[in-house]
C-alpha cells in the first residue's frame, strides 16, 4: 500500500517522519496564505497544512472540498505550543509536499462534520448510511460489535466449543412470533419460513453429538418493532450437553466477564445476582428489571383485605392484588399534579385501570382516596418513612397490577434521573418461569419460552391437572432493564415432549405433522441437554451506551420495517410472480384490480 499509516493513529513519536496519508476531506480551512486540511479515516482525523511555497500541492489544496478523497504526502511535525488541539493527534500535523485526488464528491445530503449531525433525523441517516458511518460516533458501535464477536469465538474455542452453521431457508420455529416466509419455486405452494432462532437444529445438533455448539445466528421474526426490535437480528446461540442449569449460567457470566473486559474494557463482577420471576414481578414489576436504582414495589393485599374502599376490594375479591411504590419525600415534594396525572396515565397505559396516590402529612394522608382509608392509616404510615412521602398504588390482577406499576418505576427512573450516568452495569438472571401461561383470548395455554423447555421434574405430574402451577427450568440474562438473552434446559425425553405438546392443545396428528421430523429425533438417545441465546444486538446497544438498537447494526430497518436505503420491502415483478405460483391479492379498497385477485398460493 502507498500508505504509511493511519491518519488517526500519528502522535508527537512520529514527528520528522514522512508519511503518505490516503482519506477524506473532514474540513478546509483557508487562511489566505495557508491551506488547513482535516484529513480523516477509519481511526480519525490529523490536521494537514499546506504551505504556498508548495506551489503544486497548494494550488490543489485551494480546489478540494469536504469529502474528497486525497492521498497526501508529507513530514510529520510537532505543532506549536500554543496552537495544539485536544483530539488524539493534537500534538502534530503533516506539512504536506504532495496532494493527489484520488476521487471528488457531491455535497454531502447529510452532515458529516460537526455537531450539525447529530441533529440530522435518524430517517435521512439511515437513507445515507454510508457517509452516516464516516462520522466515528456512527462507526463506534460496530468497532464494539466486532470484539464483541471476536471475544465470543475466543472464549467459546477455548472452552471446546463447536461452531456450526444451520440453514436459513428452513421450517417454522415456534418462538412466539409471525413467520418471514420464501416462497418454493420447485414445489408451487409451498414455503421455507427463515429461522426465528435455530432452536431445533441446536437440539439436533445435541442429538447428533456435538456436545457444546455455538453460532453467531440471524434470525428473523415478524413482530410489532420498537427500538430493543428488529425484524432481523442476531443472536449468540449455544446449546451444551449433559449440563444442569448452573453450569450454563457459570459458563455465561464468564463469558459475559470476558466479553465486557475486551469490548471495552470494564470489569463484570461475577456471579450475577438471581431473581425468580415471581420476586422479580413482585418487586420491580418487570421481568427484566432495571436494578441500577432501588425503588421497589410492596404487596399491600394483607393491608387492604377487607378494606371498605371499593376501588381496592373490588381486585382483592377477584384474587388480584393491590401494590404500591413509595416515592421518598426528596422526589414527591417536587412532583407536581401534572406530573401525577401523567405518570397514572403511564399506568392506563400499561393496562391498569388507574393509579391511586397518597401524601403523608404528619400522621395523615392526602389525596383523593385518602379518606376512604381512615382504618388503613396506621398500617400505610408504616409503609412510608417520612413527611412527604408518596405512595402510588394500583389494585388489579397481580400481573397487570405489577407490570403496570413496574411501568410508572421506570418513568420515575427517567424522570427523576434516578440512574446516574456512571452507575455500574446491572446483570441479573431471571429464574423459575412458570413453564406456561393462561391466554384469555383464545382460553388456552401456551408456553412461555418454547415447547422444548423442560418442566421441573417435581411439577411433572401437574402438567395435566394443573398447568398453572408448573415451572420451567428457564431463565433470562437482563442487564439495566433489558432482556439480553433467554435459554432453559430442555426436555429430552419423547414422552414428556408428547405431553408438552398436548398441554399446549396440539392433538397428536397435529404434533407430528409440525414437529414429526424432532419427535422422531428425540427417540434415538437424546442426552440431557440445554442452552440459551443472547440478543447480540441489544448488547452491542447498551456496551455503546446508544439509544436504539439500530445503531447497533449497520444496515437496519425502520420501525416499519423498512430499509430506507434500499427501499426493502418491494414489489417483484410479474415474471418472478409466474415462477413463484404467486399472485396478488388487490389491497383492500383497490377496485381496479379486483377482477384477477384470485390467490393461487
Ligand atoms: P428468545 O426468543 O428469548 O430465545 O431470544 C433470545 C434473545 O434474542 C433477543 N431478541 C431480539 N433482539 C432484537 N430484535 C428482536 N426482534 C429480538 N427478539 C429476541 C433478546 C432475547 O433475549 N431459542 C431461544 C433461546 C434458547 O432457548 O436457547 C430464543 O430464541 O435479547
Amino acid at each position: 500500500m502507498n500508505r504509511t499509516h493511519m491518519c488517526g493513529a500519528l502522535r508527537r513519536e512520529h514527528a520528522g517522519m514522512p508519511v503518505t496519508l490516503q482519506g477524506w476531506v473532514h474540513r478546509r480551512r483557508d487562511l489566505g496564505g495557508l491551506v488547513f486540511l482535516d484529513l480523516r479515516d477509519r481511526e480519525g482525523r490529523v490536521q494537514v497544512v499546506i504551505e504556498p511555497d508548495q506551489s503544486d500541492a497548494f494550488q490543489i489544496a485551494e480546489t478540494v472540498r469536504s469529502e474528497w478523497v486525497l492521498e497526501v504526502h508529507g513530514t510529520v511535525r510537532e505543532r506549536p505550543a500554543d496552537q495544539q488541539g485536544s483530539e488524539a493527534t493534537g500534538a502534530i500535523e503533516v506539512a504536506a509536499t504532495a496532494l493527489h485526488i484520488l476521487n471528488r464528491a457531491e455535497t454531502p445530503p447529510i452532515p458529516i462534520a460537526g455537531d450539525a449531525a447529530n441533529d440530522t433525523s435518524e430517517e435521512l441517516r439511515m437513507r445515507y448510511r454510508y457517509l452516516d458511518l464516516r462520522r466515528a460516533e456512527a462507526l463506534e458501535p460496530l468497532k464494539i460489535r466486532h470484539r464483541v464477536q471476536k471475544a465470543i469465538w475466543d472464549f467459546l474455542d477455548a472452552e471446546g466449543f463447536l461452531q456450526v452453521e444451520t440453514p436459513l431457508l428452513t421450517l417454522s420455529t415456534p418462538e412466539g412470533a409471525r413467520d418471514y416466509v420464501v416462497p418454493s419455486r420447485h414445489q408451487p405452494g409451498a414455503f421455507y419460513a427463515l429461522p426465528q432462532s435455530p432452536q431445533l437444529f441446536k437440539q439436533l445438533l445435541m442429538i447428533g453429538g456435538t456436545d457444546r455448539y455455538f453460532q453467531i445466528a440471524r434470525c428473523f421474526r415478524d413482530e410489532d418493532l420498537r427500538a430493543d426490535r428488529q425484524p432481523d437480528f442476531t443472536q449468540l446461540d449455544v446449546e451444551m450437553s449433559f449440563v444442569d442449569q448452573d453450569d450454563v449460567l457459570t459458563l455465561n457470566e464468564r463469558l459475559m466477564q470476558h466479553v465486557v473486559k475486551q469490548a471495552i474494557g470494564v470489569n463484570v463482577a461475577t456471579p450475577f445476582p438471581r431473581l425468580p420471576y415471581r420476586d422479580a414481578m413482585n418487586r420491580y414489576g418487570s421481568d427484566k428489571p432495571d436494578l441500577r436504582f432501588a425503588l421497589e414495589l410492596t404487596t399491600l393485599d394483607e393491608v387492604f383485605r377487607g378494606t371498605s374502599f371499593r376501588g381496592f376490594s373490588a381486585a382483592l375479591d377477584a384474587g388480584g392484588s393491590v401494590k404500591a411504590l413509595r416515592v421518598p419525600a426528596e422526589h414527591a415534594s417536587t412532583m407536581s399534579r401534572k406530573a401525577l396525572d401523567d405518570l397514572e396515565a403511564h399506568a392506563k397505559v400499561h393496562g391498569a385501570k388507574a393509579l391511586a396516590w397518597l401524601r403523608r402529612e404528619g400522621d395523615a394522608f392526602k389525596g383523593p382516596i385518602a379518606k376512604f382509608l381512615d382504618a388503613e392509616t396506621p398500617a400505610l404510615l408504616q409503609q412510608t418513612e417520612a413527611d412527604g412521602d408518596l405512595l402510588l398504588l394500583i389494585a388489579d390482577r397481580w400481573a397487570t397490577a405489577c407490570t403496570a406499576l413496574g411501568a410508572v418505576r421506570l418513568k420515575l427512573r427517567d424522570d427523576l434521573h434516578l440512574v446516574p450516568d456512571d452507575a455500574p452495569m446491572a446483570f441479573a438472571w431471571i429464574t423459575d418461569f412458570p413453564l406456561l401461561e393462561y391466554d384469555e383470548e383464545n382460553d388456552d395455554w401456551t408456553y412461555m419460552h418454547h415447547p422444548f423447555t423442560r418442566p421441573r421434574d417435581e411439577d411433572l405430574e401437574r402438567l395435566e391437572s394443573d398447568p398453572g402451577s408448573v415451572h420451567a427450568i428457564a431463565y433470562d440474562l437482563v442487564l439495566d432493564g433489558f432482556e439480553i438473552g433467554g435459554g432453559s434446559l430442555r426436555i429430552y425425553d419423547l414422552d414428556v415432549q408428547k405431553r408438552m405438546f398436548a398441554a399446549l392443545g396440539f392433538s397428536d396428528e397435529e404434533a407430528k405433522a409440525r414437529f414429526g421430523f424432532f419427535l422422531d429425533a428425540l427417540a434415538y438417545g437424546t442426552p440431557p441437554h440445554g442452552g440459551i441465546a443472547w440478543g447480540l444486538d441489544r448488547l452491542v446497544m447498551l456496551l455503546a451506551g446508544a439509544g436504539s438498537l439500530r445503531d447497533a447494526i449497520a444496515f437496519a430497518k425502520n420501525v416499519r420495517g423498512g430499509d430506507p436505503l434500499t427501499g426493502a420491502p418491494a414489489a417483484i415483478d410479474d415474471a418472478q410472480l409466474e415462477e413463484l405460483h404467486l399472485r396478488i391479492h388487490a389491497p383492500e379498497g383497490d377496485t381496479q384490480s379486483e377482477d384477477e385477485s384470485e390467490p393461487t398460493a
